[in-house]
């Protein structure tokens, strides 16, 4: 027993010696690992006599509780001086300046959502928000798709296995038109509102992803018509793309929630190879791309959310603002939106004192100042 008491005398100064973390690993691995020495003795207790084994029990365990001892009080002073090396060493030096260039970026989505809010703010429309977790009360029922309707189907839509309080079925919307309803319930009429927000689809490629933004127009009044959505969407787009050439022209199309309901197409002419907006689409080198949605509101939705149609009137539409983005700012993937590249934000990212307004106009060179 001498030998034991020897042994971990040895161990003991061995492990107060030990130079780093390493060092003190492989002793401990040398005494107290599955293999080591300590272990090995403590596996021969078994096969003692029990008056044996209450004798040197004890023994071994003290030499264990030494050993152990010894290494964490060693790691501690190692992790210590380690600590107070570094402190010594490393410094901040806060009295150097600022970076020349700030690091973050604008991304294009808000900031295009923010030249919309400005150009239909000084419009007279208020901007609202809605939940995307929603039921499909507001995004289906009331904007007059019932249960069965065909039009539930096109829209692709991501359900929870959950219904809400009232049994509605809870779903992520697939577009901002819930957003009417909810505006026109809580506030009545009338209403001239905008909605920018996510909305979700299942679907995913170069030109769709399962979550892209969309900004939604509603105006609710007395005698409102055709001529009245066709001059908003006007004005708005001529503001938007800071051109006084841009020419829409209006399709036939149908959405359950607008009657009659318009697709809205807008004139491009090709220049050097690439699409530019403006122009009729007619002449020749022109031609027509599909950008919104919209329509006179369905006399059913102005029902559905507690107004009687035949007081009041209005017309709604809905735009994608990622595709604003594309054509506005000359992106072509839009899944690089998403992608959180650096280089991605750094290139099409806008500087936050880049504030759209319409006297400084509304547009802002992209990267360059950011
Ligand atoms: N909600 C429609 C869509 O997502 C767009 C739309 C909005 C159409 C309002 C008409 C009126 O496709």
């Amino acid at each position: 027993m001498d030998d034991l008491q020897n042994r971990t005398q040895e161990a003991v100064a061995a492990v107060s010696n030990a130079a780093s973390l390493d060092a003190l690993d492989a002793l401990r691995v040398e005494a107290l690992g599955k293999q080591g020495w300590v272990s090995q003795l403590l596996k021969t207790l078994g096969k003692m006599t029990p008056d044996e084994r209450q004798e040197k029990a004890p023994k071994i365990q003290s030499a264990r509780v030494a050993i152990a001892d010894a290494i964490e009080a060693r790691k501690a002073a190692i992790e210590a001086e380690e600590l107070e090396r570094r402190l010594a060493t490393e410094t901040l030096d806060l009295t150097l300046p600022a970076p020349q260039t700030p690091k973050g970026s604008v991304h294009p989505v808000s900031q295009v959502m923010d030249e919309l809010s400005e150009i239909f703010a000084d419009l007279g429309f208020a901007v609202k928000t809605g939940p995307e977790v929603e039921d499909d009360w507001h995004n289906f029922t009331a904007l007059n798709m019932p249960e069965s309707h065909p039009a539930r189907a096109m829209h692709d839509t991501f359900y929870f296995p959950d219904h809400d309080g009232e049994g509605r079925r809870m779903l992520l919307r697939t577009h901002t038109s819930p957003v009417q309803i909810r505006t026109m319930v809580a506030e009545g009429a009338p209403v001239r509102i905008i909605a920018p927000g996510r909305v979700y689809r299942s679907d995913s490629d170069a030109t769709h992803t399962p979550m892209f933004h969309q900004i939604e127009g509603l105006v609710i009044d007395r005698d409102i018509h055709l001529g009245h959505l066709k001059w908003t969407l006007e004005t708005f787009l001529k503001a938007f793309f800071e051109r006084e050439d841009i020419v829409l022209r209006l399709r036939p199309s149908y959405f359950p929630f607008t009657e009659p309901s318009v697709e809205v197409d807008v004139g491009f002419e090709v220049v050097d190879g690439k699409r530019v907006l403006g122009g009729s689409g007619d002449a020749p080198g022109h031609g027509w791309m599909e950008l919104l949605g919209s329509g006179v509101v369905n006399r059913r939705v102005i029902e559905f959310a507690g107004l009687d149609p035949d007081e009041w009137q209005g017309f709604a539409f809905g735009v994608g603002v990622d595709r604003l983005a594309m054509l506005k700012y000359g992106m072509d993937d839009l899944r690089a939106f998403f992608d959180g590249d650096r280089r991605w934000l750094q290139h099409y990212g806008f500087s936050p004192f880049d504030q759209p307004t319409l006297s400084a106009g509304v547009g802002a060179p992209i990267g360059g100042r950011a």
